[in-house]
């Protein structure tokens, strides 16, 4: 690779199959997920990446290019994380809830970062229908990030682990209970 505008298209490829990706994982993502407004959010979110797909594909139009026949391994990466984590941590739902806006997460903050660079690379070769099209993109990621941010804030596991180490942080005698801890081992079981 020698040029700018073959870097161009090697970024703009690899955000393309990371949204194709994507679509499929967040498609899991809410069918998985136990909080209601959580899978409301996955599931706006997988409409809105079929949108951003359509963005990338006017990106190519505007060049007069077609994708390059590749993989992006970054988000591929993180969605096989999120796969081997439900398939062999057999989590509860209220964790696997935690463990999925964490993985939201982490793909915003690569999407952000990849929108950001690619949004830079138009501008700096004057693609300006490219320019508006990647920063739409950029935006929506940025609100995601945001509202999983604030699911995070409010979806916590329900059990801890820690009961019983809390319990007789307060009890003066230090005398631990072991009525918190069974509690917590029947909701994981139910
Ligand atoms: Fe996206």
């Amino acid at each position: 690779m020698q040029t700018g505008h073959e870097l161009f298209i090697h970024e703009l490829t690899d955000m393309l199959s990371a949204e194709r990706q994507l679509v499929d994982a967040l498609q899991e993502q809410a069918e998985s997920a136990r909080d209601p407004k959580l899978k409301q959010a996955f599931e706006s979110h997988r409409a809105q990446t079929e949108k951003q797909i359509e963005r990338l594909e006017g990106c190519f139009e505007e060049i007069g290019e077609s994708p390059e026949e590749s993989e992006c391994k970054g988000i591929a990466g993180l969605i096989e994380e999120y796969k081997t984590f439900k398939e062999e941590e057999d989590p509860s739902p209220d964790i696997l809830d935690v463990f999925s806006i964490d993985a939201a997460k982490k793909v915003e903050m690569y999407e952000i970062n990849a929108y950001e660079g690619l949004v830079e690379m138009a501008e700096e070769m004057g693609h300006k229908k490219s320019v508006r099209l990647l920063n739409q993109n950029l935006k929506e990621e940025q609100q995601t990030f945001k509202k999983m941010e604030a699911f995070g804030k409010k979806i916590k596991p329900e059990n801890s682990g820690m009961e019983e180490e809390e319990e007789s942080e307060r009890s003066s005698g230090g005398r631990k209970s072991s009525g918190r801890s069974s509690r917590g081992k029947s909701r994981r079981a139910a």
